[in-house]
């Protein structure tokens, strides 16, 4: 039902039944992403309200990340957050897919190297064995989303050293290569993009992020991809199905 107005009767704070109308509204895409909206003059105009009740809704909105505000310019509607359903052993490339956008990546370094010691201790291997470092920019329809270092074994991810990934997908080059992924253990952390990661996700240095850590196992479980991802917070998040 279209939330029509505040009700004044309600025990519900009004602030809270503008916010509910807003959001309404950006459901509804009576306001879309990028768009602005109506200043806080006019919601005081339109439901009579304060300005302060007005002023609370917005920035509340704001600070939930629905809105973004530019200075002098005005509050606008932000994109949308990819939902990213954490149970299913997916790859970066399934998950734009299956949201309708096109995934693509950004090579920044494809190396050979010795394993340290954290990437030979998450892959269980020995100090120095060799593995793939793979760093990449991955957008969603040419829209920087993650940046992601994957250390693969090179005894398993050799044959993608030839191909050009950045329109393809890793874990399909993987496949077609006859790895086959058993399960993946993740990790999810709060963090802030870095100066150096700033520029490549087109986000001011100290932005929120969401940081994913992920290690793969192959059908026989043994862990052949150890991965660090840095992804946008404002425009990302993750949902999970809790079982009792
Ligand atoms: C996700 C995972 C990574 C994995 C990647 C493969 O982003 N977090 O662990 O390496 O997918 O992506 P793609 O197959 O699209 O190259």
């Amino acid at each position: 039902a279209r939330l029509a107005g505040i009700d004044t009767e309600s025990p519900v704070p009004k602030y809270y039944q503008l916010k509910e109308i807003i959001r309404d509204m950006i459901e509804k895409e009576e306001l879309r992403a990028g768009q602005a909206i109506p200043s806080e003059r006019e919601f005081c105009e339109r439901y009579g309200i304060s300005r302060m009740t007005a002023r609370q809704a917005i920035m509340e909105l704001v600070n939930e990340g629905l809105l973004y505000r530019e200075q002098g310019r005005g509050t606008f509607v932000a994109e949308k957050k990819l939902q990213q359903e954490a149970v299913r052993l997916t790859s970066f490339t399934q998950d734009m897919r299956d949201r309708g956008m096109r995934a693509s990546s950004r090579v920044l370094e494809m190396e050979v190297e010795p394993a340290g010691p954290v990437v030979a201790r998450m892959l269980g291997v020995d100090r120095g064995t060799r593995i793939v470092r793979l760093r990449r920019v991955r957008d969603a329809d040419g829209e920087p989303m993650a940046l992601e270092t994957s250390h693969l074994l090179y005894e398993v991810a050799r044959g993608v050293l030839d191909v050009d990934l950045s329109e393809r997908s890793l874990y399909e080059e993987l496949r077609k290569a006859g790895v086959r992924m058993s399960r993946a253990e993740q990790s999810y952390e709060a963090g802030l993009v870095s100066e150096a990661e700033a520029e490549h996700l087109g986000v001011p240095a100290g932005s929120p992020a969401l940081l994913i850590e992920r290690i793969t196992f192959d059908q026989n479980d043994r862990p052949f991809e150890y991965v660090k991802s840095t992804y946008r917070a404002d425009r990302y998040r993750v949902t999970t199905v809790l079982h009792p």
